[in-house]
């Protein structure tokens, strides 16, 4: 026994680990699929960035840059902080790299927020995510929603609502803020604690308060849409003509503002019914059609969203929807205490199918119980007998009553017999 203390991971993160990461992989593999059809690159850039691509690109005042940004000074002297969100970098690689437009990429990352941790609200997640720079064609809106929609449909999600709403954009939002601000003024004190002092600094963020006393406040007052010039109010008849026009159902959400500061015109979050609580978005997005200029770069119109794949993953369960996982094919065991079982799983990988073996010598007995744990379909026994002959015993490890269970088979024809035996099962 040792006497070292084990470390953990840091509160509010997670191990997600074989058993439970071939959902993720699985939500991966699908949402690049996804993207991939609709036209999207991958785009990785680096998971720390200068702390101004996140306060100019989130907004400085913004809860998260204000109170849960991981900053830090490194040995250069440089302030740099981790990623809480995927947008402000791809903005800030777009503006650093000029590619030609319109620039549609997608990406999957680990996204880093110093959150209360409960459910579904973690100081590590991961995002998957698309952002489109260059154009402000609202039927790219529907499409970016569209996206997200047929990839929760692809997954097998089933109980997701799509909630859209229009912030207007810079001119006609400032003059529905002068009102909101005059609104909450005039009833701060019946505002909650966090906002009846703290309003000024950030008047839309009332809106997104769920406590009963700024909802009571808020309701009461002036709302976003009403304020809408002509032009955003067009944008946004044609975002929601379109979803009809392609059959994705929505609903209008006055009261979604979204936390960042650079959203403009349309927003939007998808509700997963099936989990209560309020961690239940399992994804967001919206327009941003400034945040390349706040970043150093030309106007430049943009959209995009993240979906948190922790949170996905908890509306599958939910749901009890269970991702198809890859399997192992063939579990080898060679009690000959040689090079054969070695052998025989490398041919097989090389054939393309998956195998596994078991290792330090052990028993058959012990071997054949790790072989019946591994999931494998089939387990490939070697012996002092089938080495004398060249030959394998193939012995199906799903169907305990079909007739032939077990057979030999001839060192050339095991890739083929595995390979009926995997498609049998
Ligand atoms: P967001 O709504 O802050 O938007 O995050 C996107 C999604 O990430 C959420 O809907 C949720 O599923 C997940 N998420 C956020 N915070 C946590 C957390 N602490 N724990 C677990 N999951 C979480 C953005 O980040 C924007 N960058 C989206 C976007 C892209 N807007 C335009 N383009």
């Amino acid at each position: 026994m040792t006497d070292v203390t084990p470390l953990q991971a840091p509160i509010g993160t997670r191990d997600i680990l074989p058993g439970e990461s071939e959902t993720f992989a699985t939500l991966v593999g699908t949402f690049a699929t996804m993207a991939q059809r609709y036209g999207f690159g991958l785009a990785l850039t680096p998971v720390f960035e200068d702390v101004g691509v996140f306060h100019r690109g989130i907004g400085e005042q913004s809860d998260v840059a204000r109170k849960e940004m991981y900053v830090f000074e490194d040995r250069g002297g440089r302030t740099y902080a981790l990623r809480p969100e995927g947008t402000a970098s791809i903005v800030r690689a777009f503006v650093q790299h000029h590619p030609t437009t319109p620039w549609k990429v997608w990406y999957v990352t680990p996204a880093f927020r110093y959150e209360r941790p409960q459910a579904g609200r973690y100081r590590q997640h991961h995002q998957l995510g698309v952002e489109v720079l260059g154009t402000e064609d609202a039927t790219l809106d529907v499409e970016v929603i569209a996206l997200a929609w047929r990839f929760y449909e692809s997954v097998g999600l089933r109980r997701v609502t799509l909630l859209v709403n229009s912030m207007g954009h810079a001119a006609c939002r400032a003059i529905y803020l002068e009102h909101l601000s005059a609104h909450l003024s005039a009833h701060a004190s019946s505002l909650c604690d966090e906002h009846r002092e703290g309003w000024s600094r950030n008047p839309l963020r009332v809106l997104d308060c769920k406590k009963e006393e700024c909802v009571a406040v808020t309701n009461a007052g002036p709302m976003l849409n009403d304020f809408l010039c002509d032009d955003c109010r067009e944008h946004f008849a044609v975002v929601t003509a379109g979803l009809d026009a392609v059959g994705i159902a929505w609903a209008h959400a006055p009261r979604l503002v979204r936390g960042f500061d650079y959203y403009t015109r349309t927003t939007f979050e998808f509700i997963a019914e099936a989990l209560g609580s309020a961690q239940n978005a399992v994804g967001g997005g919206g327009r941003y059609d400034r945040l390349a200029e706040q970043l150093g770069g030309e106007p430049t119109s943009g959209i995009g969203f993240g979906s948190g794949i922790e949170r996905l993953m908890l509306a599958l369960e939910a749901e009890g929807v269970a991702l198809p996982a890859p399997a192992l094919d063939a579990f080898v065991v060679d009690t000959t205490g040689g090079t054969a079982g070695l052998a025989l799983v490398e041919t097989l990988r090389a054939a393309g199918l998956a195998a596994d073996r078991a290792y330090d010598g052990r028993s058959m007995k012990s071997q054949m119980k790790v072989a019946d744990r591994s999931g494998a379909s089939v387990a490939l026994l070697i012996g002092p007998q089938e080495m004398a002959s060249g030959t394998v015993t193939i012995r199906d490890l799903r169907n305990s009553d079909v007739a032939d269970r077990q057979h030999s088979v001839t060192l050339a024809d095991v890739v083929s017999a595995v390979r009926e035996a995997t498609n049998r099962a």
